[in-house]
């Protein structure tokens, strides 16, 4: 059998065993199988499709099979897939320019997922406030997996069976300005914050505490890390979430769409940074792949344009108006947070099962912490998607538990 018939013969049920047989428990997995897709829809393994409303954790912008991915693929299919960042390739080159050009941000560097991107962050602030031992993170934030990252992250259930994790990090709480100024000091080398927290709940900043969180770091000369993994290209109705509030970081760490559904990462920061970090300081094997970039670039090339982002932003607008509607009438929905296509549904009871209930009538949902629907749909769900969701989720909340 070749090898993409072995892949297309096991059953799901046998994938099932074999998973829970070889792999380390790290995931609870849905017994959801999906096998192929087409813009916002998926089709599981039976053939029933779903509307697609989590894009495998905002990475797949595009959806599936998008026509300009699918080309490149195919055109780069029988090319280098790998070039070692030791010579020069034009796809990450292209792919830095363009993320230069659109985020006016000039100095990039290439990785291959969030947590790396940023783990380089935090060694490029190091590079950058050399002495200054202290980073400010948000509670409940979450910035990847690994030591650095974790240290960062301020969700106690992640950080407690690592411990002793990096030491140096102050948590303050999301959108409080007075402690964030409390915390941020002469030993400070960066704060670190989500626009908006993804996995904490999906909590948008304010515009005073992103406001207060420049002046702040301006006063002591630490640096402003925007953690946009989850919430930037594109997914706010902005090519940066930054701008939607008019705030310049220091540094901004990508990654999730940035490779159209291949692992990229990307730190962009400011001239002043860049010019701290020395060859031999930092490095990956990986990072900037040829593939990535070029599904990367073709990925950038559609989010970037005006009127696409114009779509996300009048699309989410209307959407959470009509979740904010839905909100008056059903008792079950406390709160509807978020912008553009990202948005959270805080719920009087765990999402888990509700979103079960919601895979089981077609719509595939995320959760974030306990209590709330997590939704980052494709950017180019069709507005009948999120029209038939209002109501699928309203039955799922009133039916009787
Ligand atoms: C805001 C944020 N930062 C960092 C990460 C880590 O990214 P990755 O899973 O690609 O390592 C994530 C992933 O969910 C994230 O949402």
């Amino acid at each position: 059998m070749s090898q993409p018939d072995v892949l297309h013969a096991v059953s799901p049920k046998e994938i099932e065993e074999k998973a829970a047989r070889v792999f380390v428990g790290t995931y609870k997995r849905t017994p959801f199988h999906p096998r192929s897709g087409s813009g916002a829809r998926l089709v599981d393994a039976d053939g029933k499709e779903y509307w697609d409303l989590l894009a495998g954790i905002a990475v797949n912008a595009l959806g599936y099979a998008h026509p300009d991915l699918v080309s490149t693929l195919q055109k780069e299919a029988g090319s280098l897939l790998h070039v070692s960042n030791l010579y020069y390739h034009p796809a990450p080159t292209l792919l830095a320019e363009k993320l230069v050009e659109l985020s006016g941000m000039p100095k990039v560097f290439l990785c291959n997922s969030g947590t790396e991107a940023n783990e380089a962050a935090i060694k490029f602030t190091r590079l950058a406030r050399p002495g200054r031992t202290r980073i400010v993170s948000l509670v409940e934030s979450f910035h990847g997996r690994t030591l650095g990252a974790l240290a960062l992250t301020g969700h106690e259930p992640y950080r407690t069976p690592f411990a002793p994790l990096p030491s140096g990090v102050v948590f303050v709480p999301p959108n409080d300005v007075d402690a964030l100024a409390a915390a941020v000091d002469e030993n400070t080398a960066a704060v670190f914050l989500e626009p908006i927290m993804g996995e904490g709940g999906v909590v948008p900043m304010t515009a005073e505490f992103l406001a207060a969180a420049r002046r702040i770091c301006d006063a002591k000369g630490a640096l402003l890390v925007l953690d946009e993994i989850q919430c930037g290209l594109g997914r706010t109705g902005t090519f940066m979430a930054c701008a939607n509030w008019g705030v310049t970081p220091d540094l901004v760490t990508l990654a999730k769409p940035l490779g159209g559904g291949l692992p990229l990462g990307a730190v962009l920061c400011t001239e002043a940074v860049a010019g701290a970090v020395k060859p031999g300081h930092h490095g990956t094997t990986f990072g900037g792949n040829p593939l990535a970039c070029a599904l990367g670039l073709a990925m950038l090339e559609v989010v970037s344009r005006p009127a696409f982002l114009t779509n996300v932003k009048e699309l989410g607008d209307w959407f959470g108006g009509a979740l904010r509607e839905l909100a008056t009438r059903v008792p079950a929905i406390k709160d509807v947070r978020g912008m553009g296509l990202m948005w959270g549904i805080e719920l009087d009871r765990e999402a888990g099962p509700v979103i079960r209930a919601l895979l089981a009538q077609g719509f595939v949902c995320g959760t974030s912490r306990t209590h709330v629907i997590r939704l980052l749909p494709p950017l180019v769900v069709p507005k009948a998607a999120l029209e038939a969701f209002l109501p699928a989720l309203q039955s799922v909340l009133e039916e009787k538990p």
